[in-house]
């Protein structure tokens, strides 16, 4: 069993999560991800790794609670234990010194994209952070990636933070900020990174996503997590989760990611926790 650490919402249906799990600070690097259970009859639940102390062995994970799921998570609490924690997971993201890096997190991407920018910085980057939400109170980890951050920009819909609008303004916003990228790294939904990308192929700076399918096994044996990547079937789990932006068929990933939307939303229906689908 692996003990909870702290479970805690940071904002609105976005949760901290640390657990116990001092094998997995032993080998993970940023970029990797874990899979979990919340108990025993619970699926199997992908988490990207959002930071880690080897010293006191734990592993932080931000996760956002939009099903079933991902509701029994939120329910847990400091002290409880869950049955399976298994990782690290994935290739490890690809740190270089690649000289201008702007990391863009939104959402739970704003924490797997932590430890990337981290070792960014620390391997002689320039490193620019870009935090994107709804709303200023969506916004979290700023004094995380300041120390880390030539700048924090931040990116909010109804303007309550930084700058107003969406991530298509990025070409704007690299002008107004005098940032001039020679890689972006974008964590986040499917459609920050879908969009990012589509920008971001007109400017002709590489751009790396960090895939969020439906997972099973997370070792390349189910095949749930396929995806199309410049024309070739690839696994996000083994070959993956990073993949460059323009090469990733979205519309095939954004069918086979809606799967399991009914049963995931049906049961929330049922406890009456999610009036609001
Ligand atoms: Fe099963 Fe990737 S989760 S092959």
């Amino acid at each position: 069993m692996y003990r909870i650490v702290e479970r805690r919402m940071i904002v609105p249906n976005l949760h901290e999560f640390t657990v116990e799990a001092p094998q997995v600070t032993m080998a993970v690097r940023p970029g990797n991800f874990v899979i979990l259970r919340s108990d025993e009859t619970g699926e199997r639940v992908p988490l990207s790794v959002a930071d880690w102390d080897p010293e006191a062995g734990t592993v932080t994970s931000i996760f956002l609670q939009v099903g079933g799921s991902t509701a029994k998570l939120a329910r847990l609490k400091a002290g409880d234990s869950i049955p399976t924690y298994a990782g690290p997971l994935g290739k490890e993201a690809e740190i270089s010194n690649f000289g201008t890096v702007l990391c863009i997190g939104g959402c739970y991407g704003i924490g797997s994209v932590f430890p990337v920018a981290r070792a960014l910085h620390e391997a002689g980057n320039t490193v620019y952070t870009l935090l994107e939400a709804r709303s200023q109170y969506l916004l979290y980890w700023q004094e995380k990636f300041r120390p880390i951050s030539s700048r924090v920009i931040e990116l909010t819909r109804d303007g309550s933070a930084g700058y107003k609008g969406h991530i298509s303004r990025l070409p704007e916003i690299l002008t107004l900020e005098k940032i001039k990228p020679d890689r972006i790294i974008v964590n986040g939904c499917t459609f920050l990174m879908m969009r990012t990308s589509g920008v971001t192929k007109e400017l002709g700076v590489k751009t790396i996503v960090n895939m969020n399918p439906i997972m099973i096994d997370g070792t390349g044996m189910c095949g749930v997590c396929r995806l199309t990547v410049a024309g070739k079937t690839k696994f996000a789990c083994v070959d993956g989760p990073d993949f460059d932006g323009h090469e990733v068929d979205w519309e095939e990933f954004l069918k086979r990611r809606e799967t399991y939307n009914v049963e995931e939303v049906q049961p929330l229906r049922r406890s009456g926790c999610a009036s609001h689908y």
